[in-house]
């Protein structure tokens, strides 16, 4: 997830990008870059890390002109270097392109233009556009978007600039979100209102497969097949600061909210539903030994390690591959000693944490091949590891991880599903697995409209001060998850457990004022929790049942019940987990911590 804005108009353009450019650098902030187009010439200047290292650099330089294009990097393609960063241009360095998004076919197009003698300087997909649109250029800027776009598959927002066509920026989108605002002063196009709300608070959404070519007094919006459209101009109440919030309180919860849409991301253009099976071209270099692994260990801390849990369950119900989990901190002290073709996958989503870096170099030195799952690209691990598979989840701000897990639950299991379908996994087991994960989309946001039940029920347990949560299989994992959130966020002290355990041990703790999260979904765990909760109920322990919908056998010995829609067993986690984010969230609101960045904690631990 990249940050794109634009400008044209009466006014300096610099000033107006660099200052929404710091609005959307929470979307992304390892390099960027700026184009400014004044007396028939394109000033385009980019650099690498936060935007003040652009704003150094362009503060020592004339860059006048009244319109202009700009780009804050989350980098998807090719690492945060400058030759990578935004703009990209055409061989004829008339064409400027800022883009947020993936073009899923941009390789194959690559190819094709490289065999028609056309040079690359980059290693983005966006590089790709930038030459398609000068090729197609004709004289009419806007012709020439739309007949790119028709040409590529995949999201993008972008701004395009020419510099025989001054006065004109053609934006499209497909996607990747776009707004255009109007002022008298002149038109704005970014990747939220945040870049342009200090100016206007006038803005029009775009839609997919829409364009619109604007100008200092004008702007026309068009279809991918040339129809002029009208849209309706709508009014933005917010201030700037929060539009960065994009109206949420905390980056934390705009995250939950975030989970339909990242969750779609982890599975865009990996999926072919006729055949039942995922295609995750970043493992394709290790791919004929892969599929022949019979030894699988995932290494990984905190939240990914969790995650990592569920994912053993599912390789172990989709492969016949032996699967440990690994503490990073614990495993890279460990006497290691594995079978030949052994893979170790780091799961992270900073790509930097130290404990898991050394580990998987541990690992190295014993002989074994590494893969990763990692959203931040052209981290350490990332680089340290022979190939993976990106969560394209976008930066997450909020320490507490959250759109993550459920991004790597759903990369998890479509690997386990790719090993699978290599294995014994039937076209009839693979097509409905994938059906299944098609639907967790907008499954999500179900459980998120209960978001208001899910307060109240925060608001009658966030005084007590310890809370147990339980689960069995695939939801043991989930309640480690779950007490992990409310610990971080709220500072109550909660454990997760496997509800096996309980008569073991953990039981002695329960009294009234001990809140008990049971994640008990209908699958074939389901009977042995309910008897896990009778036996707390027993000794007058408040439950908190997150069950499957429907379910209307739990109203005598729940005394809150949560609902999550049908899925299959190894999907519910990615369902489970997000009221269990919502009460932490809650409950953490309602002790006015500081949600995003709560005491003691990093959002990256770089260090042992
Ligand atoms: C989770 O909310 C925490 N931020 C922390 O446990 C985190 O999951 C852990 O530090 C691992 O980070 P990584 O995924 O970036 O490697």
């Amino acid at each position: 997830m990249c940050g794109i804005v634009c400008y044209v108009g009466e006014k300096q353009a610099r000033p107006i990008l660099v200052g929404g450019l710091k609005q959307l650098e929470y979307r992304g902030y390892d390099s960027a870059g700026i184009a400014v187009l004044e007396g028939g010439s394109i000033n385009c200047q980019r650099s690498v890390g936060k935007i003040v290292e652009l704003e150094k650099k362009i503060n020592a330089l004339e860059m006048n002109g009244t319109m202009g294009i700009a780009h804050t990097r989350w980098a998807t393609h090719g690492e945060p270097t400058e030759h990578n960063a935004h703009p990209h241009t055409d061989q004829t360095r008339k064409v400027f392109v800022v883009h947020n998004g993936i073009i899923e076919n941009y390789s194959s197009l690559k190819k094709k233009l490289q065999k028609g003698g056309y040079r690359f300087y980059s290693e983005t997909d966006t590089e790709v556009l930038a030459q398609l649109i000068g090729i197609a250029f004709e004289g009419d800027l806007t012709e020439a978007v739309r007949k790119t776009i028709s040409k590529v598959e995949g999201t993008f927002g972008m701004a395009v600039i020419h510099q025989d066509v001054p006065g004109e920026i053609v934006v499209a989108r497909r996607g990747s979100p776009l707004v255009i605002g109007l002022s008298d002063d002149g038109h704005f196009a970014a990747s939220d209102v945040s870049a342009m709300v200090r100016y206007t608070n006038q803005v029009i959404h775009l839609q997919d497969n829409e364009l619109a070519t604007l100008r200092k007094d004008d702007f026309v919006i068009s279809t991918a097949r040339a129809e002029p459209i009208q849209r309706t101009i709508e009014t933005v109440e917010w201030r700037a600061e929060d539009a960065e919030l994009d109206g949420f309180p905390h980056f934390m919860l705009k995250e939950i909210y975030e989970q339909p849409e990242t969750v779609r991301n982890a599975m865009r253009g990996r999926l072919e539903p006729g055949e039942g099976v995922p295609k995750l071209g970043g493992i394709i270099p290790v791919w004929e030994e892969l599929r022949r692994c019979r030894h699988l260990v995932i290494v990984a801390c905190g939240t990914s390690y969790y995650a990592g849990c569920v994912g053993r369950y599912a390789f172990e119900k989709l492969t016949d591959i032996d699967v440990e989990v690994e503490v990073a901190s614990e495993f890279r002290y460990r006497k290691l000693n594995f079978p030949p073709n052994t893979f170790i996958l780091a799961l992270s989503q900073s790509g930097e944490t130290a404990d898991t870096l050394a580990a998987i170099r541990e690992a190295k030195r014993k002989g074994a091949r590494l893969l990763g799952i990692v959203n931040v690209v052209g981290s350490s691990i990332s680089r340290e590891t022979e190939a993976g598979i990106y969560n394209h989840a976008g930066p997450e701000i909020g320490v507490a991880s959250t759109k993550i897990f459920t991004s790597q639950l759903t990369i998890l299991i479509l690997l386990a599903l790719l090993l699978g379908r290599h294995q014994n996994l039937s076209l009839t087991e693979g097509v409905e697995a994938i059906r299944a994960l098609q639907l967790l989309p907008e499954q999500i946001q179900k459980v998120l409209s209960q978001a208001n039940h899910i307060e109240a029920v925060a608001e009658k347990y966030h005084a007590c001060q310890n809370w147990l949560f339980l689960g069995r299989k695939f939801s043991c994992p989930v309640a480690m998850e779950g007490a992990l959130k409310l610990k971080e966020v709220s500072y109550i002290h909660a454990e997760g457990y496997a509800a096996g355990e309980m008569k073991h041990g953990p039981i002695a703790l329960i009294t009234p004022e001990m809140p008990t999260v049971a994640i008990m979904p209908k699958d074939d765990m389901y009977e042995k929790m309910v008897s896990n909760i009778q036996e707390i109920k027993s000794r007058k322990g408040p439950v908190i049942a997150i069950t499957t919908e429907g379910n209307k056998e739990l109203g005598d010995i729940a005394d809150e019940i949560i609902e999550t829609p049908a899925t299959l067993d190894f999907l519910n986690p990615i369902l489970a987990v997000i009221p269990c984010q919502l009460l932490a969230y809650y409950c953490a609101n309602l002790l006015n911590r500081d949600i995003d960045k709560p005491r003691n904690l990093a959002k990256s631990v770089t260090v042992e």
